[in-house]
């Protein structure tokens, strides 16, 4: 948290130190809403229409009106991003569904809470870019709607905090023997030049860089084919890639405590990077 930061709760701006929500209000209570975490590059938005787009269905999914129109939203997120000085920000959007007596059924009246935030986006370390990071393989024991974009993240948390106790900075997910994806990321795997991806459904969270490495591969002609991955394949890849907003794409490079393919990023994953630069410096 930065002093100067600025954030907008239920209709304001005002500094994050003075913004408070009621402890009834069921995000706190029940985990009860969804999120959005959008990067802008040199004050411009990236791949905002998509994410607005996610921001409606994962509201949809869980039946909380929208509570701005997409220009109401673009409104704040632009007027968020031009308070604060970072050349590359990312932006925290979360509704939940309101503040209301503790039942589980939705309240009949609740007025969704919204909340953003802008914080400065830090590029990925040299050290992760030219190396690599390490992950480790974890089952997936999270719920069946990974989809939906909710702050219910205790799953993701426990999967992470399991990484980094092993000293790894991603886990690669896998359910019934598939990979599903990491902690906060879809993950990828590079077999003989081909990228692929696990198969886009109620499993993982379709990242809005899932539809952007659609564009990625097929500008720098890495061929892609989204199919169910098995671990096994998983482990015998010659490259491991993860992809979100805050990490954009990151090689794998040592899972388990093994060396992924030769133990150094890969060349789709340079082919990848440098699309993902350009796609970036066109936006
Ligand atoms: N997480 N899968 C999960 C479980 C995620 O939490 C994320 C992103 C992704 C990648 O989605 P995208 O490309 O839209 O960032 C996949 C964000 C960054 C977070 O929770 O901070």
């Amino acid at each position: 948290m930065s002093a100067d930061q600025t954030v907008f709760l239920n209709g304001e701006f005002l500094p994050i130190d003075q913004a408070r929500v009621p402890v009834l209000d069921r995000g706190f209570i029940f985990g009860d809403g969804i999120y959005e975490v959008v990067p802008a590059y040199g004050g411009r938005l990236f791949r905002w229409p998509q994410h607005l787009a996610r921001l409606r269905r994962s509201l949809g999914k869980i039946r909380i009106d929208n509570p701005l129109d997409d220009a109401g939203w673009t409104r704040l997120v632009e007027e968020l991003i031009r308070r604060h000085p970072w050349r590359d920000q990312f932006i925290y959007l979360q509704v939940t569904r309101g503040v209301a007596r503790r039942d589980h059924a939705f309240p009949k009246d609740a007025t969704p809470t919204v909340f953003a935030m802008a914080s400065e986006l830090q590029p990925v370390p040299t050290a992760q870019r030219e190396h690599g990071i390490a992950a480790i393989t974890l089952p997936d024991e999270r719920w069946l709607h990974c989809d939906i974009k909710s702050i219910s993240l205790l799953g993701n948390v426990l999967a992470r905090q399991a990484a980094v106790d092993a000293q790894a900075v991603e886990c690669v997910m896998f359910r019934d023997g598939f990979l599903t994806e990491g902690s906060s990321s879809n993950v990828w795997m590079v077999r003989h030049g081909t990228l692929f991806g696990p198969p886009r459904d109620h499993l993982i969270l379709e990242g809005i860089r899932v539809g952007l490495m659609d564009e990625l591969c097929a500008s720098s002609g890495v061929p892609m084919q989204t199919r169910p991955i098995l671990r096994e394949e998983v482990l015998a890849a010659d490259e491991l890639l993860v992809s979100s907003a805050t990490k954009e794409i990151v090689p794998v490079t040592r899972l388990d405590g093994q060396p992924v393919g030769k133990g150094v990023p890969g060349p789709v994953y340079q082919r990848l990077f440098e699309a993902y630069q350009a796609a970036k410096r066109a936006a």
